[in-house]
């Protein structure tokens, strides 16, 4: 469990869901943790979670889509917490709708968070890795980067791109030690997709999943963990999917 004593991670939408999920199973790895979040005040209260259980967190507000407020917030955590070895680029603002219904803001919007966010943590975080010998870098994407999701035009091509980036990225960052994979998951439980979905929705999902469950938020922590950590020392590049076999069941 605590494969990360000593290591310095960035989760990025962390107040809530999969991300929370995740910068608490870094922290239970051994973790300092950075929580960056739209509301420092929301990022704050992961930060809280973390500290008491006796860990190291801090919050930071941050619009992950906007350059230069990277830039910021990557520097106040270097300052803060002495360095970086994990970035994990999660956070996500999505709207599921008809083709027809699409708008340039909803557009705009999405591809900010979704995708110009991976590419600025990308860019804040490679050199900090470099001059430390190297890092880990892991974006969530997601299965329907590979399967067609009804009203997700804008989600499915976001996530898509999330996934051709992680690979160009590991190619290019590789020679300086630093690696890139991305974690793909199904549906996760968090209170986001039980608002989102009814319970009949739901059940067809879990019946149409070979492990017959819809993924918890730890089943991603922990793979994030694992990617993040020196066990996946020689991984690089690769979109883990982790879907309890969704993705591999035709009917
Ligand atoms: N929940 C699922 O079923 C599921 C499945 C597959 C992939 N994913 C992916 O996992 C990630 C997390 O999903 P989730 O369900 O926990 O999402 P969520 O909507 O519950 O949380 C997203 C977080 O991102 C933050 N955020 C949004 N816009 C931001 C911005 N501009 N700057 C900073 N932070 C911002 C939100 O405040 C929130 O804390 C996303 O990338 C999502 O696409 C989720």
């Amino acid at each position: 469990m605590r494969q990360l004593e000593g290591k310095t991670a960035i989760v990025t939408g962390g107040s809530r869901g999969l991300g929370r999920a995740i910068a608490v199973r870094l922290a239970q790895g051994g973790a300092q943790i950075a929580i960056f979040d739209l509301k420092r005040e929301w990022a704050q209260k992961t930060a809280d979670l973390i500290e008491n259980a006796g860990g190291k967190a801090i919050a930071l507000g941050c619009d992950v889509s906007d350059g230069e407020a990277m830039t910021l917030a990557f520097e106040q955590t270097t300052e803060c917490l002495g360095g970086l070895d994990i970035l994990v680029n999660n956070a996500m603002w999505n709207r599921y709708e008809p083709i027809a219904d699409i708008t340039s803001e909803t557009v705009q919007r999405m591809t900010g968070v979704g995708f110009s966010a991976v590419v600025w943590g990308i860019q804040e975080a490679a050199p900090i890795m470099q001059e430390r010998g190297g890092g880990a870098i892991i974006n969530i994407a997601s299965v329907s980067a590979q399967l067609g999701l009804n009203n997700g035009l804008v989600y499915c091509g976001i996530k898509a791109g999330v996934t051709g980036l992680t690979r160009a990225a590991a190619v290019e960052l590789g020679p300086h030690s630093i690696r890139v994979n991305a974690v793909s998951p199904s549906t996760v439980a968090t209170e986001g997709v039980q608002k989102m979905l009814t319970a009949e929705k739901i059940a067809d999902r879990e019946g149409r999943t070979p492990l017959k469950r819809l993924g918890q938020p730890e089943d991603i922590a922990n793979a994030v963990a694992f990617l993040g950590s020196d066990d996946a020392a020689f991984i690089t590049g690769q979109v883990l999917t982790v879907d309890g076999g969704l993705a591999n069941a035709f009917l």
